[in-house]
């Protein structure tokens, strides 16, 4: 049987996030500039849209710039800018075939206005689509989403439109740029790298991670398979017991 009929349907993650590392690295081995590593990561990109999308999962959360990445040397940011240019506009067409609707959540104010015509035109084009949801995130990180909502939430009461008591684990999540989708069940990531570097931290709080030793570029829906295959073999117990559990 191909690892892929072993997937339960019914215990598919609602929302599978994905931190994308290692380009670099699979570049480096092969003694190429880093820059071919993104390209190369381009593919694996397309084939997890691919594979999230045919399974049915409904959200699929792409980790592929955050804050810090703006501290690179500045022709890997280039570089890295003109790929996402080039990445978006020659994949609107398959999003489009395969029904998949673009988001994406991060400091989008940040990014040079080329990066965000072109965004804004895919999502805007695909916004009427109903299969997946992938959303891309794009200068971002978790403590500049943390930081941003708090200040939100702050001004909402100094102006007297809610009450300090209104204030909850529900309202802080709608201020987060994630609002309106469920937090992610299962985060992956790639590249042997066992750290979350600054990634979803309020919406990963009982996320079950999955890290792997491929770089980037070797992701494939074979090994998407193989992580929603050990997901599904895991017991989340949101802080019950095992029996609390099995005996619903
Ligand atoms: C992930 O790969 C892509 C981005 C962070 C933009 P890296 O570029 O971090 O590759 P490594 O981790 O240096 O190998
Ligand atoms: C995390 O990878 C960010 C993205 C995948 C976009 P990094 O390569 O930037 O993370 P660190 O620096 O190794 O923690
Ligand atoms: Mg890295």
């Amino acid at each position: 049987m191909s690892i892929k009929n072993k997937i339960i349907k019914e215990k598919l993650p609602t929302h599978l996030a994905i931190i994308m590392d290692g380009n670099g690295r699979w570049a480096k081995m092969r003694g190429e500039h880093r820059i071919v590593g993104h390209q190369h990561g381009v593919e694996a990109v397309r084939q997890t849209v691919e594979a999230a999308g045919e399974l049915g999962i409904s959200y699929l959360t792409l980790y592929a710039f955050s804050t810090e990445n703006w501290n690179r040397p500045k022709d890997e940011v280039l570089g890295l800018m003109s790929l996402l240019v080039e990445a978006i506009e020659s994949e609107t067409p398959t999003l489009m075939k395969n029904n998949v609707r673009l988001q994406a959540i991060g400091d989008l104010d940040s990014l040079p206005l080329e990066v965000r015509e072109k965004l804004e035109g895919t999502i805007s084009t695909t916004s009427n689509n109903s299969g997946l949801t992938l959303v891309l995130a794009l200068s971002y990180s978790s403590r500049w989403e943390i930081v941003t909502a708090v200040k939100n939430i702050a001004s909402q009461v100094q102006n007297g439109d809610i009450s300090l008591d209104e204030i909850d684990s529900d309202l802080f999540s709608s201020q987060l740029t994630t609002k309106g989708i469920p937090d992610p069940e299962l985060l992956i990531r790639t590249s042997g790298e066992n750290r979350i570097s600054n990634f979803l931290l309020w919406q990963i709080a009982y996320s079950e991670l999955y890290f792997t030793e491929l770089f980037w570029p070797d992701f494939n829906k074979e090994e998407l398979y193989k992580a929603l295959l050990d997901y599904q073999n895991r017991e989340r117990r949101f802080g019950k017991i095992s029996e609390q559990i099995n005996d619903k």
